[in-house]
């Protein structure tokens, strides 16, 4: 059992509040886990050329290439993305849209798996949790837990948000905010949504040992999905 960490945030993961989350899933999931950064990749949407719909193969020339084998032999993911403007990330959105080479001839190359979701946003994280579970849903992938957290603004370190009239830091705390590591929004010390993190790592860590039935996962999750558009099967 190998399960997929993907950090969609374009910032460094020392610094990402995605990374750490996800990070903190993974590690208690108890099985083997492999985390991707999707910072510095060049990844596009999807063109909807429709080329790989013969062989599940995205024939876009970029960085996505290189990530697919790593999409198709996972048995599970954890994919955490920031807020962009009230939605998920572009980098992330263009990760997924790609993910439409798997949906296929039956499709049975991510069917059935297991996902965690995971969004941090400086006012609102489970927003891009949310986009992440529905494109789990659209794979018949299906969420064992959601996980959303604060993190902060970019005004918190662009060294214009004490002064800015439109940053966060002057809006939460009034003109003279003097900007310390105490108001800095952190999700390392954000206690409730460590333990969420944790949780949803021994979940999906529980799930994956017990008699995962991807055949009947992929059945109920195509129920969902059918259900979430006002259709029956
Ligand atoms: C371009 C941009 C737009 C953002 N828009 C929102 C937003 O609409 N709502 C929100 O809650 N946070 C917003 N944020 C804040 C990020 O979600 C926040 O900084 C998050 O912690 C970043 O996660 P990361 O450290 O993993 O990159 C925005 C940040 C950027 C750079």
């Amino acid at each position: 059992m190998k399960v997929l960490g993907i950090c969609g945030s374009p910032r460094r993961q020392e610094e990402s509040s995605s990374a750490s989350l996800v990070g903190t899933v993974l590690q208690n999931i108890g099985l083997e886990y492999e985390m991707i950064s999707l910072r510095g990749r060049n990844i596009s949407g999807c063109i909807a050329c429709l080329q790989c719909a013969g062989d599940n193969i995205c024939k876009v020339r970029d960085d996505m290439a290189e990530l697919r084998q790593a999409v198709v032999q996972a048995d599970a993911y954890v994919i955490g993305a920031p807020n962009y403007f009230n939605s998920l990330n572009a980098l992330t959105h263009a990760f997924l849209e790609r993910w439409f080479q798997f949906r296929h001839n039956e499709g049975d190359l991510l069917w059935g798996k297991l996902g965690v979701a995971v969004g941090v946003g400086s006012m609102n994280g489970s927003l891009p949790a949310e986009q992440i579970e529905k494109f789990f849903m659209y794979n018949f992938i299906e969420t064992v837990a959601s996980v959303s957290g604060h993190g902060p603004a970019p005004c918190y370190s662009c060294g214009y948000g004490e002064s800015c009239g439109i940053g966060l830091p002057r809006m939460l705390h009034g003109n003279g905010v003097c900007i310390t590591e105490e108001i800095t929004p952190d999700v390392t010390k954000q206690p409730d949504v460590l333990e969420a993190a944790a949780e949803a790592g021994r979940t999906l860590g529980r799930r994956l040992s017990g008699k995962h039935n991807r055949q009947q996962v992929a059945s109920r999750m195509q129920r969902k999905l059918m259900e979430s558009m006002g259709m029956e099967l």
